[in-house]
């Protein structure tokens, strides 16, 4: 009798296993339920080999006084006393290995936007390791697999900790170096200052929160007003932008000069692609290669910046000196250029309907799917909905923003494209792991995830994700949980 009932046990697990590998019985209607897909080659490696050497940091957050912006001192949070922190440089293959000490009077994380590692060393509170105290120490390592430029932030009280200067630039080199004589490494921010030309202490304000987060009234590149750069004729250069703002887009404009993005979010794109329209949302990163002229009637290139209706300048580019000659090396071929058709057949394995309402701990909450997610101290929203999503495999994923603000989705440890706006085909022709939404738009995102883990998806205007507009995405294997 026991062994009966055990067998029949058994054979309704086996069925119900069945029914569910058929796509059947689950609770989603059948034509959106995705059926396994066999196993396809991944679109970028899943690994590569090491190259044995580790990279060794130490980084410190500590409050302290800068001379910023104009140049009077200005009360910031740094990393190793600098705003940007410093630029950390690893090359494809190379284990990264960082040494944090926490000295800021808050708990805080450090986060590793846009690097696949493994999930333990992706810096969410509460999901991947607990809050580093005040004191606390913690030691970051993971070997970078994709060559290109990513930045680390904290993941904690992003709003006040990111605003107050805690950001740096990592930089994943290729093993053979570029065409290029010169590179440039450009952190776009801007501040919100008070009458005393301090950072304004008022965070999550309900205006910010009401709107596209906190934007300020200066604008920095690498912490400077609009800064002068020297180039030389015949340079080529590569620059590297990251906007490491809490809510402002930049939309750098590069006139006079010939220049084409080479890579974006870290991976190169599958051709150089045009200069003209950059966009850079809050995490964004953009790779330009341009070649300096070697003759200019006017010496000074301002670089404008065009997002909002009145343009600004960004920086200068001032041109002097001797003619340079690049080195005569062959660009790094990109990758080819994935096949997308599988992922563009599939319907949405999730979609995530964006949207505000009242309440929560600022009076305005951002929600995803109408849940409100908070750090709260050591642990996430505990009663907060994962979604599941299997490695290994295509999977579109719809963004639908019912909100009127924009809002520029990350997910963390995976790269995606962007496959359709408003139900019609897209091809960018480059991965993202950020991809702006604006007011009222539909975007829908493939993605290959490989590497397993409770990965947060959530918008990266710092406010809209202090507010609540952040979710987990589980990546799992077949049978794992
Ligand atoms: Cu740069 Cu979770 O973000
Ligand atoms: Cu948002």
């Amino acid at each position: 009798m026991h062994r009966n009932r055990w067998f029949i046990g058994a054979a309704l697990v086996a069925l119900l296993a069945m029914l569910a590998a058929l796509g059947l019985g689950q609770e989603e209607d059948a034509a959106v339920a995705t059926p396994p897909q066999p196993r396809v080659a991944p679109p970028y490696p899943e690994d590569i080999p090491s190259t044995g050497r580790v990279r060794e940091f130490e980084l410190v957050a500590a409050p302290t006084a800068l001379p910023l912006l104009d140049g009077r001192s200005l009360e910031v949070w740094a990393y190793n006393g600098q705003v940007p922190g410093p630029t950390l440089r690893a090359t494809h293959g190379d284990t990264v290995r960082v040494r944090f000490t926490n000295k800021l009077p808050q708990p805080t994380t450090i986060h590793w936007h846009g690097i696949r590692l493994p999930n333990g060393m992706d810096g969410v509170p509460g999901v991947t390791q607990p809050p580093i105290p005040p004191g606390g120490t913690f030691v970051y390592e993971f070997k970078v697999k994709d060559a290109g430029t990513y930045w680390f932030h904290p993941h904690l009280r992003g709003s006040e900790q990111v605003e107050r200067g805690l950001f740096g630039v990592l930089i994943v080199e290729d093993a053979k170096p570029g065409p290029f004589s010169r590179e440039l490494v450009w952190v776009l921010d801007d501040w919100r200052l008070d009458a005393g030309g301090q950072i304004d202490g008022r965070f999550n304000t309900r205006h910010d929160l009401a709107h596209d987060g906190r934007w300020g009234q200066v604008s920095t590149v690498n912490g400077a007003v609009q800064p002068e750069v020297p180039l030389q004729p015949g340079e080529r250069v590569r620059l590297r932008m990251v906007n490491v703002a809490n809510g402002r887009v930049f939309a750098p404009s590069f006139e006079g000069l010939d220049a084409s993005v080479i890579a974006i979010d870290g991976l190169a794109t599958d051709r150089p692609l045009p200069a003209s329209r950059l966009e850079l949302a809050p995490g964004n990163r953009v790779d330009l290669d341009f070649t300096v002229p070697q003759a200019l009637s006017n010496p000074r290139l301002e670089v404008m910046d065009h997002f909002t209706r009145r343009p600004f300048p960004l920086a200068t580019l001032v041109v002097s000196g001797e003619v340079v000659r690049p080195p005569e090396v062959a660009a790094v071929a990109p990758p080819p250029s994935p096949d997308l058709s599988p992922a563009r057949a599939l319907q949405p394995a999730e979609t995530f309907r964006l949207n505000a309402r009242r309440g929560g701990p600022f009076g305005i909450e951002w929600t995803i799917n109408d849940e409100a997610f908070h750090h709260e101290g050591e642990h996430a929203s505990a009663h907060h909905k994962v979604y599941r999503l299997p490695a290994h495999q295509w999977a579109t994923l719809r963004f639908v923003n019912e909100s009127s603000r924009m809002h520029p989705m990350h997910v963390h440890g995976q790269f995606f494209r962007v496959v359709a706006r408003n139900g019609a085909s897209v091809d960018e022709g480059h991965w993202r792991d950020t991809v702006l939404i604006r007011p009222r738009e539909t975007v829908d995102v493939a993605m290959f995830p490989q590497d397993v883990g409770a990965w947060m998806l959530h918008c990266h205007i710092q406010e809209h994700a202090e507010a609540g507009m952040m979710t987990l995405v589980d990546v799992h294997t077949e049978g794992s949980h």
